[in-house]
């Protein structure tokens, strides 16, 4: 049996200590260092998942120079992501990041030129891929089910306060939800953006400092229309976590209403007939855990990597520009703007 992978966690709060349980109980993996610039939180943490003291750091730069490891695992803020990931990936370490791979998308072009420049395995958690409802949507999408999409509607409703650092982002509503939102729809419908046009706004009552609201126009490749509208404060009927997502093609409509629930209409039948879900073993995060495994150990790249997530970052990014200027962006001419540059072919690679 192969040795445990050696892993450094950066960042101990809500979302490191749910990745903390599940990589403290997978024997293929060993904890070797937790960071978090908070005393209490690092304490509170290493005490739970007995990491000793040696082992405890709060700064992520000196726990690299000091404890080897074959990953990190990058779970803070989003600001912090670029420092933290580049730092591990010129160190030749493997990056497993949450969502967003970076707050800018100039940030998130400086991670990807590093993962390009190392070959190191850089593993972005956009976990909604990871689920059986998203998994039978983009088999059902791309095997033809509805035939040629139309269009694509999905309205996400559901009222959050999780405070801490969400509470003062400008568009808290695009940067840190519609990221998932986005990311879906390119997966299931397996296309890029071309065009995001945007309006985001704070209603009276948001409990947030920045826009917890927004209206986002996309268009994909093909021409293909996705109607976007996203609220952390709404009121009324919550939707599915990945909104009330509606998928309309020339042979009918695939309609997601709840999270085991999606409806499929057949042509111009108005009787929904519900669609199978196959289970999928595991799923959610620890099918992330097992994907990244997988990625290290191979050293492969894995999905989705920093070269995929670029472009769920991109629409991201494209809709607070075009937010902020009440313009339409073009994302491939938004993307470049960002030092972003596509693969180049085998054999034509010339230094970044
Ligand atoms: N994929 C998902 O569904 C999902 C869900 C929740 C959070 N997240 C992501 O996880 C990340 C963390 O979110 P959270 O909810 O756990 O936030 P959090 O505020 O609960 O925890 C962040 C932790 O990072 C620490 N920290 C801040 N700056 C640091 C630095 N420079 N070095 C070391 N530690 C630092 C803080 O002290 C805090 O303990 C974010 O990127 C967020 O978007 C993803």
């Amino acid at each position: 049996m192969d040795a445990p992978l050696r892993l450094i966690v950066v960042g101990a709060g809500a979302q490191g200590r749910t990745w903390l349980a599940l990589f403290a109980n997978d024997p293929r993996w060993t904890l070797t260092a937790l960071v978090d610039s908070s005393p209490a939180a690092l304490n509170e943490a290493a005490t739970q998942f007995d990491i000793p003291e040696a082992r405890r750091f709060f700064n992520a730069l000196i726990a690299f120079e000091q404890v080897r490891a074959d990953a990190v695992l990058v779970v803070t803020p989003p600001e912090t992501h670029r420092v933290i990931s580049v730092a591990a990936i010129e160190r030749g370490m493997a990056v497993l990041s949450e969502k967003p791979l970076a707050t800018s998308l100039r940030d998130g072009v400086a991670i990807l030129r590093a993962t390009r420049m190392r070959g190191v395995p850089l593993m972005v958690n956009q976990g909604r891929r990871w689920l059986p409802h998203i998994a039978a949507l983009r088999e059902a999408v791309l095997g033809g089910l509805i035939g040629a999409l139309g269009y694509v509607v999905c309205q996400f409703n559901i009222p959050v306060r999780y405070g801490g650092w969400r509470t003062t982002m400008p568009e808290v509503l695009i940067e840190d939800l519609a990221i998932h939102h986005f990311d879906t729809i390119r997966f299931i419908t397996g296309r890029n953006g071309q065009r995001v046009y945007a309006h985001s706004f704070r209603p009276s009552w948001s409990w947030f400092r920045g826009n917890s609201c927004a209206s986002v126009d996309l268009l994909l490749d093909g021409g293909l229309p996705v109607h976007y509208f996203g609220s952390w404060v709404a009121r009324g009927p919550r939707s599915s976590w990945d909104g009330e997502l509606r998928l309309v093609g020339e042979h009918g409509a695939l309609v997601l209403q709840a999270d085991d629930s999606i409806w499929h209409y057949a042509n111009e039948d108005e009787t929904p007939h519900p669609l199978a879900l196959s289970p999928l073993e595991p799923e959610g995060m620890l099918c992330g855990l097992d994907h990244f495994t997988q990625a290290v150990r191979r050293a492969v790249p894995p999905a989705p990597d920093a070269e995929d997530n670029i472009h769920s970052l991109a629409l991201t990014s494209a809709a607070v520009a075009s937010a902020r200027t009440g313009q339409p962006v073009q994302v491939d001419a938004h993307m470049r703007a960002a030092g972003w540059s596509p693969i180049r072919p085998m054999g034509r690679r010339t230094r970044e």
